[in-house]
């Protein structure tokens, strides 16, 4: 890729080492937040089930991480969600949040405990405050990966993320996952969303709390 240039090993020196403040437009998403006004769209025999839900979420900075010439600035996650006034995990996910600087674009990988794994890209500008992303069944950039059961019975065709940051430490999200279930005509869209307010400002990365 004439972006990178020939050399697909050399890695950029001279980097700066302190990933929040290097976070573009993930800025506002490195901490731990809390939710408490989540709705989950999920499928049911009977038809679309609504459901409430609170949900933690932790955002760590992770160290520049270089392929070669591409460097990404990064945060990795663990959402964990429940129904209000319960204990059982009703949805958990972890994965990381990328930026890279230098073609801006953002990608969010995600794995869920239901067997399934995905890879979001979109792109945004170093300061935007609203970016969306896709993955797609089939892809091999931004694709979806199912388990056998779920790949046959829930196949899932494409996952949606928009995501909006609000006031001071906040920020929202908004799910789209399109499935095709088993015994349904049309696919379904099991949809999520919340707002999350910070509770606790995030540590720097390793490299940075070791800078001298
Ligand atoms: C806050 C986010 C989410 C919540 C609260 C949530 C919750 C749920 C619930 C309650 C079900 C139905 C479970 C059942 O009846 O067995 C479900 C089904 C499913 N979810 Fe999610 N989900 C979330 C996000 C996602 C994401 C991001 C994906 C994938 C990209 C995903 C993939 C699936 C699939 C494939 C199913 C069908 C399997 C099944 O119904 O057992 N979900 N989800």
């Amino acid at each position: 890729m004439a972006i990178y240039g020939e050399d697909i090993y050399t890695e950029p020196a001279d980097l700066d080492l302190d990933t929040l403040a290097n976070l573009g437009p993930l800025t506002a998403l490195a901490g731990s937040f809390q939710g408490t006004r989540g709705l989950d769209v999920n499928p049911k025999p009977e038809g679309p089930r609504k459901q409430a839900f609170i949900e933690t979420i932790e955002l760590e900075p992770i160290d520049p991480q270089a392929n070669g010439p591409q460097l990404y600035y990064g945060l990795r996650y663990h959402a964990h969600v429940v129904k209000p006034g319960e204990v059982e995990t009703y949805h958990d996910q972890v994965g990381y949040w990328l930026w890279e600087p230098k073609t801006g674009t953002i990608i969010q990988t995600l794995t869920i405990p239901r067997g399934q794994t995905a890879l979001a890209i979109g792109r945004a500008s170093q300061d935007a405050t609203s970016f969306e992303l896709v993955a797609k069944r089939g892809e091999t950039g931004n694709g979806i990966c199912s388990g056998p059961f779920l790949e046959e019975a829930f196949t899932t065709l494409e996952y949606r993320i928009r995501v909006t940051i609000g006031a001071a430490g906040t920020w929202s999200y908004d799910e789209d996952t399109i499935m095709q279930v088993r015994g349904l005509k049309e696919p379904f869209h099991h949809t999520d969303r919340n707002t999350l307010s910070k509770t606790a400002e995030p540590l720097p990365n390793p490299l940075a709390r070791a800078k001298p």
